[in-house]
C-alpha cells in the first residue's frame, strides 16, 4: 500500500489518509501494488469514460509523441488539433463551428468566460460583465471558475480574490420546494436574475446541462433549456453550456443538452460549449471550448488579434492524438449508444438500494441518465434531511466502499450549502451488465458497513 503523506516527496491531495499506489488499470478496474483490485465506479473523477489500460489510444499518443510532441499554438497548427476540431463541430449542434483546446476542464470554463466578456466588449457593450450561474454547480477551481461555483468549502479562503458572479438556484427536483413550477425548475429563476442584474451588463450564463457532482446527476425540466435560450436570446446574454463532466457521451447523448429540444423539437445550440473529463478518457490532460462562428468572427475583428487567453499548452498535438484515438474508439465500440441502452440498468439495480440492505435506510433518492447515477443520502427519508456534515458520512461510504474494492466520487454541501451528501456513479462506458451488477452489491454492503458505523456511534 502506498506511503502515508510524510513519507514521500509528493505534495498529496489528501493528507489524512494512505493513498494506495496503483499500478494497473484494465477496463473499470484498477490494481494496486499489494494486488487489489478496485472497481472504478466512477472513472477516477467521471473521466476514464472508454476504461482503463487501451491500448490503442496508448499507441496514438506514442506514435504522436514521436513525430512532434509539442508545438507553440501562437505559431503553427498541427494534424491532431484539425481532424479534432473537425471531428467536434460534426458532432456538435448546428452553429458550433470553432474549437480552441486546453488541458483541463477549469481552463476550458476561464477561456469560455474570457470569450463571452471579449465578445461583448469587441461589440461596444463593455458593460456587459456579470456571470450567472446557478447553485449547487461546479465549474472548476482556478479563481474564475471558482467564482462561478458555488462550493463554499471551496472558495471559503479564496473569496476575497472571487470575482461577482450572480447565483440562481439550480433545477434539482429531489429539493426543489414547488415541484416543477418552482422558478428554479421553469428558468424564470433565469429572468429574474438577469432583470435584477441589469440586463446590458449580465454577460453570460453558465450551467451544467444536466447535474454534475454538485447536483449528483439530477436532470432538469425537459422545457428548461428552451427556456433558458429564449431568456438569453431576449436579453443578449451568451449560454455556456458546461459538458466537461455530463459531455462525450455519458449520459447517452455526445452532448447532455441533446436530451433537450424546444417546443417544436429542435436542437438548443448554446453559444459556448466547455468539454473536458472522458473527452480523451483520462490519458493525458485535455479540454475543449467550443464556439459559435459569431463569436469567432467578433475575435477575428479585435484589434487585439484573437481571443485575449493564452496558455503553454493549447492546442497541443499529443493530447489531441489521444482525444482522436478515444473519440474513435468511442464511435467504433458505440459507447455512447451502450451508456443510452445500459443506463436505465444501472439506475435500477442502485433504485433497489432504497429496499435492500442493512443501509437500505440512508438512501434517500437515486437519479440519474446514461451512466451517470446520483444516489442521495439523507438521515430521514420522508423529510430529505440531511445528515449533519460533523458525521461524515459521505467520507465513511468512500473508505467502505474503498475497503471492498469499489471506487465512488462523493460530493458535499448540495442540500443547504454545508451539509448533504451523495455519492456520483459514473462507471467507464465499457461496464458491463454484470459489472453494474457487481457494483450495486459492493455499493450495497459498504452502505450496510456506514449505518453499522452510525448506529455504533449513536448508541
Ligand atoms: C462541470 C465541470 N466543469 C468544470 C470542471 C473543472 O474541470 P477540471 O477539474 O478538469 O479543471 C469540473 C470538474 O469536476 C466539472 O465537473
Amino acid at each position: 500500500m502506498g506511503a502515508p503523506p510524510d513519507a514521500s516527496h509528493v505534495f498529496y491531495r489528501k493528507l489524512n489518509r494512505s493513498l494506495p499506489l496503483i499500478v494497473r488499470g484494465e477496463g473499470v478496474y484498477l490494481y494496486d501494488d499489494a494486488g487489489k483490485r478496485y472497481l472504478d465506479a466512477c472513472g477516477g473523477a467521471m473521466v476514464a469514460s472508454v476504461g482503463h489500460g487501451v491500448r490503442d489510444i496508448a499507441d496514438a499518443i506514442a506514435s504522436q509523441a514521436a513525430k512532434v510532441a509539442y508545438i507553440n499554438g501562437t505559431m503553427f497548427t498541427n494534424e491532431p488539433v484539425e481532424r479534432l476540431a473537425d471531428a467536434l463541430v460534426r458532432l456538435s449542434p448546428a452553429g458550433i463551428e470553432k474549437a480552441y483546446f486546453l488541458s483541463s476542464g477549469s481552463e476550458a470554463v476561464e477561456a469560455a468566460l474570457k470569450l463571452a466578456r471579449q465578445y461583448h466588449v469587441e461589440r461596444g457593450e463593455p458593460e456587459r460583465r456579470i456571470v450567472i450561474a446557478r447553485t449547487p454547480g461546479y465549474h472548476g477551481n482556478t479563481l474564475l471558475a471558482l467564482s462561478a461555483s458555488a462550493r463554499p468549502h471551496y472558495r471559503q479562503l479564496f473569496d476575497p480574490w472571487l470575482v461577482d458572479v450572480r447565483m440562481i438556484d439550480a433545477p434539482y427536483p429531489y429539493r426543489a420546494g414547488d415541484g416543477d413550477r418552482s422558478p428554479a425548475m421553469t428558468g424564470d429563476a433565469l429572468e429574474a436574475a438577469i432583470v435584477a442584474a441589469g440586463p446590458n451588463t449580465v454577460a453570460a450564463f453558465i450551467a451544467e446541462p444536466i447535474g454534475g457532482s454538485s447536483t449528483g446527476a439530477a436532470v432538469p425540466p425537459a422545457s428548461y433549456y428552451a427556456r433558458v435560450r429564449e431568456i438569453c436570446d431576449r436579453y443578449g446574454v451568451l449560454f455556456i453550456a458546461d459538458e466537461v463532466l455530463c459531455g462525450v457521451g455519458r449520459t447517452g447523448k455526445f452532448f447532455a443538452l441533446e436530451h433537450f429540444t424546444d417546443a417544436r423539437g429542435a436542437a438548443i445550440t448554446p453559444d459556448i460549449i466547455t468539454l473536458g473529463k472522458g473527452l480523451n478518457g483520462g490519458y493525458v490532460p485535455l479540454s475543449a471550448m467550443l464556439a459559435r462562428q459569431s463569436l469567432f468572427d467578433a475575435m477575428k475583428k479585435s484589434k487585439l488579434g484573437g481571443l485575449m487567453h493564452a496558455q503553454t499548452y493549447s492546442q497541443h498535438p499529443v493530447a489531441a492524438a489521444a482525444g482522436l484515438a478515444t473519440l474513435r474508439y468511442i464511435q467504433e465500440h458505440e459507447l455512447v449508444e451502450r451508456a443510452a441502452r445500459l443506463g436505465p440498468r444501472l439506475l435500477s439495480q442502485l433504485g433497489a438500494l432504497m429496499d435492500v440492505g442493512d443501509g437500505a435506510a440512508l438512501v434517500g433518492d437515486v437519479r440519474g441518465i446514461g451512466l451517470l447515477a446520483g444516489v442521495e443520502l439523507v438521515a430521514d427519508r420522508a423529510s430529505k434531511r440531511p445528515f449533519e456534515r460533523g458525521l461524515k458520512v459521505v467520507e465513511r461510504l468512500m473508505d467502505a466502499a474503498l475497503a471492498r474494492g469499489l471506487i465512488v466520487w462523493p460530493n458535499t454541501g448540495h442540500a443547504d450549502g454545508t451539509n448533504g451528501d451523495l455519492v456520483l456513479i459514473a462507471p467507464p462506458l465499457v461496464v458491463s451488465e454484470s459489472q453494474i451488477d457487481e457494483l450495486a452489491v459492493l455499493l450495497r454492503d459498504s452502505l450496510a458497513d456506514v449505518a453499522r458505523d452510525i448506529a455504533a456511534l449513536r448508541s
